[in-house]
């Protein structure tokens, strides 16, 4: 079973491609199989990916009605993948839909500011939405990105999410500059942006909102 993570937000800039390469580079420094399909036009997965450091698959999609074929594909490799991660462009699109769609985990990110989790409610309302027309429960969160954790607004847009009965991570990402350093050196987190994402990681991972098989190649 591979599992499928989709990285969807409306507003633009949350800190989506951040939190997905974050994630995919920490599971695969952890032993496990990782592709990471980049569905935003402006491609700004491709230039991490690119730099080759890790040894994460990437694809490019940019034809909505071709992602679950592609995700369907990615599934039947030998050996198999344990996660695929889809990243999304920052706007409600055909892409963003299939994204969920194909699903088994929609994380949102989002950052400590009111359009950011507007930006949230919105697409919580879209993942339910798609649930709703498959008749399946897809399950979601979101994730507190960028913040400053002693500040009022942190404190004011956590309660607002909070108050839209919004699934959310206790764990939130602090602002860290090694995330800015992630994206030119290719590699995964270090230092202090490394302690943050993996806080997040291994809540999706006790919390069973990520599931993998634990096989030969590590364990969840
Ligand atoms: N925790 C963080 N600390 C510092 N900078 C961050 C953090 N999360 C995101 N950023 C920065 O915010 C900007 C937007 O993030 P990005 O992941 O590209 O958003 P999106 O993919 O949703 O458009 C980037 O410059 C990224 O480096
Ligand atoms: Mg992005």
């Amino acid at each position: 079973m591979t599992f499928v993570a989709s990285v969807v937000q409306e507003k633009g800039g949350a800190g989506k491609t951040t939190l997905l390469a974050s994630l995919a580079s920490l599971l695969s420094e952890r032993g496990h199989r990782v592709a990471v399909i980049d569905t935003d036009p402006q491609r700004h997965l491709e230039s991490w990916a690119a730099k080759d450091k890790l040894a994460i698959d990437y694809l490019y999609e940019e034809n909505d009605e071709k992602l679950i074929p592609t995700v369907r594909f990615l599934k039947k490799s030998e050996p198999a993948f344990d996660i695929i991660f889809i990243d999304t462009a920052g706007f409600k699109s055909a892409m963003a839909m299939h994204a969920i769609a194909a699903a088994d985990l929609v994380l949102i990110p989002s950052k400590a500011n009111e359009a950011d989790a507007k930006g949230a409610v919105r697409t919580h309302s879209h993942v339910t939405s798609v649930a709703d027309t498959m008749g399946r429960s897809i399950a979601s969160t979101v994730i507190m990105m960028d913040i400053d954790p002693h500040t009022n607004i942190t404190q004011s847009v956590v309660d607002a999410i909070d108050n839209q009965g919004l699934p959310r991570l206790q764990a939130m990402c602090g602002h860290r500059t090694g995330f800015k350093e992630m994206t030119s050196t290719g590699t995964a987190p270090t230092g202090r942006a490394k302690v943050a994402a993996e806080a997040i990681l291994d809540e999706l991972l006790t919390s069973g909102l990520i599931k993998l098989k634990e096989d030969a190649h590590g364990k969840a």
